[in-house]
């Protein structure tokens, strides 16, 4: 990477959700608030902002990771998917984890829902045979002090059920 002027503001274009975006952004600008005071993808929270909470995450180029840890001219030229990527269209209908989450109740205080929505969505396509063991793990990543991750976990594993049998007719 080029060097970058700290006082200046520098191009940063990516894909959004498969869209192609640009903005501007200061070389210490954070992901998170990119996303969400540049390109108005209010979707991604910000909790901890010290990559402990889970709740910024979103996919770079497929792969999860903590969006208050990244700075956004690093993200210059990546594919990001966010909460809004989630649905199929574009917001009109739930995505299959949605939908897990809605009929398990998996969706506590809503805060930290879409870090750990976006969590599964990486994990679940790395792996799809994971136990319930691994998925657990995994959600240990995600703070949430709101109740407890009963139906967080209950969502997530029929998630998986479901994307599995679309993967068997697909
Ligand atoms: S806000 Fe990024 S991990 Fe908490
Ligand atoms: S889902 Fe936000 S604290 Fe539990």
């Amino acid at each position: 990477m080029p060097k970058l002027i700290a006082s200046m503001r520098h191009a940063v274009s990516l894909t959004l959700n498969g869209r192609k975006v640009e903005g501007q952004a200061e070389p210490r600008m954070l992901l998170s608030d990119f996303l969400r005071h540049q390109l108005g993808a209010t979707g991604t929270h910000v909790g901890c902002e010290h990559g402990v909470c889970g709740a910024c995450t979103v996919l770079i180029d497929g792969l999860p990771a903590r969006s208050c840890l990244a700075l956004a001219v690093q993200s210059d030229g990546a594919d990001v998917k966010t909460i809004e990527g989630l649905s199929p269209d574009g917001g009109h209908t739930l995505g299959v984890l949605q939908e897990a989450f809605r009929e398990h109740h998996g969706l506590q205080c809503g805060f930290c829902t879409p870090g750990i929505l976006m969590s599964l969505d990486g994990f679940l396509r790395a792996q799809p045979d994971a136990s319930e063991r691994e998925l657990k793990e995994m959600l240990s990543g995600h703070l949430c002090r709101c109740t407890g991750y009963a139906t967080i976990i209950k969502a997530a594993l029929h998630a998986q059920q479901r994307l599995k049998e679309e993967r068997a007719y697909a």
